[in-house]
């Protein structure tokens, strides 16, 4: 196999087992129901992007990428909690996710929202057992909180709602997505750098690829829902024609040039890292996803 699919392989796997084994065994607690829902978005089979992030960054400064692998499940438990709210009623009302009826049409609408609280939750307890000194995972802590929270996901779904009835401007829409999207990527090759203990320098170019890559990942998300297939996307298309997003600014053609122009620019905050070969190649085979 070639090295690209046999690294992205061992990334998937690792982290699949870790969050399958370790992760809300509890079938005899009262409240195992919600144990339940928290696994059965968790474990249903998402891309696992953030992850292979946190393990890549970890490895190009010389980590092991292994010892990142609770860094990877708490980005991956965030993400899995937005993606659980971000689909409710209240929200984009979504009916499917990830191949399957979305959290709340299984569980209903309140155990929905505890599962996301939980899983977020969850995700600072595995920052804090990482195999690492307490400093270190302090600013894990510091990191993941900025970017999850009112200044980076959290408010970003702010910004995508409140402006939901107006046309927004270019600059709007980037800082819409940046926080929406941009910050959990942020967070999660931020992480990676601070798990192979790199330097302040790598830590800024982790920043800089991660801020281009997650606007190039939104615009390819957005463009999907217009042209993808919703059995292949595991959700529905069409859902988000009234957001604002550079499809509606500016048309599908030019989105698919903005993405690749993003997409060069996070490659090129890369030369900094010495081995960066496989990041370069996940980014640039991000750029016509299908999924
Ligand atoms: C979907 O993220 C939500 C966005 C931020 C665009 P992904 O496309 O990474 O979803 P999964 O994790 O593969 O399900
Ligand atoms: C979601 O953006 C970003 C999150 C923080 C969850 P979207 O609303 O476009 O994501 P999808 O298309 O539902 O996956
Ligand atoms: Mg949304
Ligand atoms: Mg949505
Ligand atoms: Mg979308």
């Amino acid at each position: 196999m070639e090295m690209f699919e046999s690294l992205t392989t061992a990334y998937r796997d690792y982290i699949e087992q870790y969050m399958d084994e370790s992760c809300f065994h509890h079938d005899t607690e009262p409240q195992k129901q919600l144990f339940s829902a928290m696994r059965y978005s968790l474990l249903a089979g998402g891309k696992r992007l953030r992850p292979v992030f946190v393990f890549d960054f970890c490895r190009m400064c010389s980590g092991n990428w292994k010892d990142a692998v609770t860094f990877a499940a708490a980005v991956e438990m965030i993400h899995t909690y937005s993606l659980i709210h971000d689909d409710l009623p209240c929200m984009d009302n979504d009916d499917f996710r990830r191949g399957r009826p979305t959290n709340h049409k299984v569980y209903g609408e309140a155990m929905a929202v505890l599962a996301g609280d939980a899983l977020l939750t969850a995700a600072f307890a595995e920052l804090a057992k990482a195999p690492f000194d307490a400093a270190t995972r302090i600013r894990a802590v510091d990191v993941l909180s900025n970017c999850a929270g009112q200044i980076g996901m959290v408010g970003g779904q702010v910004l995508d709602i409140m402006s939901e009835e107006r046309q927004c401007t270019e600059q709007e829409v980037i800082d819409i997505q940046t926080r929406k999207t941009g910050a959990l990527i942020r967070a999660a090759c931020i992480l990676g750098v601070i798990a192979g203990g790199g330097s302040s320098q790598q830590i800024e170019a982790a920043a800089a690829f991660a801020t281009n890559l997650g606007l190039a990942f939104q615009i390819r998300d957005d463009m999907l829902d217009v042209i993808g297939n919703a059995q292949e996307l595991g959700k529905a298309i069409s859902t988000d024609a009234g957001k604002n997003t550079f499809v509606r600014l500016y048309g599908l053609e030019k989105c698919e040039d903005l993405v690749k122009c993003y997409t060069q620019s996070a490659i090129d905050a890369l030369d900094v890292f010495a081995d960066s070969s496989y990041m370069m190649q996940l980014a640039r085979s991000l750029t016509d996803r299908t999924v």
